[in-house]
């Protein structure tokens, strides 16, 4: 495949030129756990890493490798490394930046099992994170960054409030003070956005949304530098063994072939029932970038070529009338999930935001009457349909 193909061609082919052997079209299955050695040379400057190859499926795998290799090409970085969910994708991320006392200074508009992570469990192996409370002053930034500081992390569009950061701005920053900037880039996938084309140095995604696209697997990826993917790799990734099994890459890989058409419908979709809300009377504000009145539509649109599926919205009333809302919706599922096909909603007060605590949701900007939904690939007019029923019931 030319390498100068562009992002459809090579969510379609890059990184799998055809199996030499059988000539199969469809990516082979590597469903092994090891690999033969030619002989003990062999072995041996495959395990000092001086020769690039196969050793063992914790390590590497040659289905996964291609997954790799083809979200690389999609984000414009130079590597990959497939995990075996996006909060291992994280969590490798940090432990391999931040160990022996490292801060990470972190936005506080991430999903709420990043801001447990960051918040609880890594203080529990010595690493600490600062988060900036207002993310979208660049000194608020600054003023939290020590001696300690390894890595920015930014989650753009964030889950749940589809806050949108510029990507731009903090890495001028992160080169500034000589740090990395991670950017969780799920709900915008390479389709929508490329951090590393920004400035930005790592991108993390949870493959189970929108790469999956049908909520067929949970994984997860990192994509930047050679260098340091190959550290991972031979430390973290080594040593905790969070590698993702080649089926599940397998299926990421069917996703990714369509995923710049899904991508432009689930913005489509996303767009008219944002346009509905809006306008309803039971309903007290949409978050929702791509509306043309959203006060993140212009940095949305200078750093994004769409605004993605996922929209949050706050009703006029209370909590009861939240829970109501959801169990009374039919055709959109209620799911801990996004980036499916099928519509789904959840009130992330109470489930995936939870962790936050009262104050910490208070600061994130996510009330006990926001309900967030992801929208799918179904008929507008239908989801529409159902999200007017579930408000004319509360
Ligand atoms: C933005 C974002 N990043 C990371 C994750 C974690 O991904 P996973 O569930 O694949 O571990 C999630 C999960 O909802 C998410 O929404």
């Amino acid at each position: 495949m030319k390498k100068k193909a562009r992002l459809e061609t090579l969510l379609i082919s890059g990184g799998y030129d055809g199996d030499e052997k059988t000539g199969s079209l469809a990516i082979p299955i590597y469903r092994t756990a090891a690999y033969a050695f030619k002989d003990t040379e062999d072995a041996r400057r495959l395990f000092a890493g001086e020769k690039e190859g196969f050793i063992y499926s914790r390590i590497n795998n040659p289905t996964v490798d291609i997954l790799e290799k083809r979200m690389a090409l999609a984000e414009g970085g130079e590597a990959g490394l497939a995990a075996s969910s996006g909060m291992a994708a994280i969590l490798l991320v940090a432990a391999h930046l931040a160990k022996n006392g490292g801060e990470i200074v972190s936005s506080d508009r991430i999903y709420g099992g990043t801001f447990n992570l960051f918040n609880k469990t890594l203080r529990g192996l010595n690493v600490c994170a600062r988060f900036v409370k207002n993310p979208y002053q660049i000194d608020d930034w600054a003023r939290e960054i020590s001696a300690n500081t390894r890595f920015l992390y930014v989650e753009t569009p964030s889950n749940p409030t589809l806050d949108i950061l510029d990507i731009q701005k903090l890495a001028g920053l992160a080169k500034e003070r000589r740090l990395i900037l991670v950017v969780d880039n799920t709900v915008a996938t390479p389709a929508l956005q490329t951090p590393l084309k920004l400035g930005a140095d790592i991108v993390i995604h949870s493959l189970t949304k929108y790469i999956a696209g049908n909520g067929t697997d949970i994984g997860g990826m990192i994509v930047g530098k050679k260098e340091l993917i190959d550290k991972i790799r031979q430390e973290e990734y080594r040593d905790f063994g969070p590698c993702l099994n080649p089926e599940a890459a397998w299926l990421f890989l069917l996703g990714l072939e369509t995923l710049t058409l899904r991508m432009r419908k689930h913005c489509q979709n996303a767009l008219k029932v944002a346009k509905f809300l809006r306008k309803h009377p039971k309903v007290l504000k949409v978050n929702y970038p791509g509306l043309p009145e959203h006060p993140l539509h212009a940095i949305g649109k200078k750093q994004m070529k769409g605004f993605s599926g996922l929209l949050s919205f706050e009703l006029k009333g209370t909590f009861e009338q939240a829970k109501k809302f959801i169990e009374s919706l039919s055709l959109c599922r209620h799911v801990a999930n996004l980036g499916d096909s099928k519509t789904l909603a959840i009130h992330p007060a109470s489930t995936t935001h939870e962790q936050l605590g009262i104050e910490g949701r208070k600061q994130a900007k996510i009330p006990e009457t926001m309900i967030r939904m992801s929208i799918g690939l179904e008929n507008a007019a239908d989801i529409i349909e159902d999200v007017k029923s579930a408000l004319s019931k509360i």
